[in-house]
């Protein structure tokens, strides 16, 4: 569906404040051994630009995305390998969905597996998104899962079996080398138990449920202004 122009442009602000709010979240927790994760998206982009800010106080940064990476060096924000971090503080990405859980659909960039894993390192994940993204069950925007190539026949057998319509992202290669499937018109009523149950199949990489490992925190950017939530 195509939205307005003017409701684009709202949503754009939203992400802008999340996105500072999160930036001055952030700048106040810093310490000279920190290392900041940093998500994939619109969202983040804000975000990124917003650290842009205050680089130099920075020690260092994890990327989800080679796209991340090239964004924050492109600021001299220094980018570190995640096997040479000893931990993560904080990580800040936005979401494509979040319920009041804080469990989150993403993946919408195909980003999901190294976000994923930063957000499994991290001590605190801070998830962004405007308000667009709040639903009650998720499941509405489709649930991308990233897919070994040779295993995506399979794959989206099993999905089907699951009640999901996989629809392969035609023409999308992740970070990582591999295909995504979307999976179409699936109420998600129990995340954690549909996350598991899709690790489980032979080639999957990872799928954007963000149920077992969740948000810590939502800024969410509103009409009426911003919110937090744990
Ligand atoms: C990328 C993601 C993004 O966080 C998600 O798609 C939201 O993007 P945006 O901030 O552009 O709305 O998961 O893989």
């Amino acid at each position: 569906m195509t939205q307005p122009q003017a409701s684009i442009m709202d949503q754009n602000e939203l992400k802008k404040a999340v996105a500072k709010a999160a930036a001055d979240y952030v700048k106040e927790r810093l310490h000279s051994d920190s290392v900041i994760g940093v998500g994939t998206g619109s969202t983040a982009n804000y975000f990124i630009e917003y650290l842009g800010e205050f680089r130099d106080d920075i020690p260092a940064t994890v990327a989800s995305s080679e796209e991340t990476a090239r964004r924050l060096k492109a600021l001299n924000i220094e980018v570190i390998d995640l096997n040479a971090a000893s931990e993560v503080s904080i990580y800040v990405d936005g979401a494509d969905e979040t319920n009041p859980y804080l469990h989150l659909i993403k993946g919408g960039g195909g980003a999901l597996t190294r976000e994923k894993i930063i957000a499994a390192v991290a001590r605190e994940f801070v998830c962004i998104a405007d308000e667009s993204k709040q639903v009650d069950i998720l499941g509405e925007f489709p649930l991308p899962v990233e897919v070994i190539p040779m295993a995506r026949s399979h794959v989206g057998r099993e999905i089907v079996k699951l009640g999901g319509d996989p629809v392969y992202r035609d023409g999308f290669v992740t970070d990582n080398g591999n295909i995504i499937l979307d999976i179409h018109h699936m109420s998600i009523v129990d995340p954690r138990e549909l996350e598991t149950k899709l690790n489980q199949i032979t080639g999957v990489v990872t799928n954007g449920l963000f149920a077992i490992r969740p948000a810590d925190q939502l800024i969410l950017g509103t009409k009426g202004g911003i919110k937090t939530l744990t």
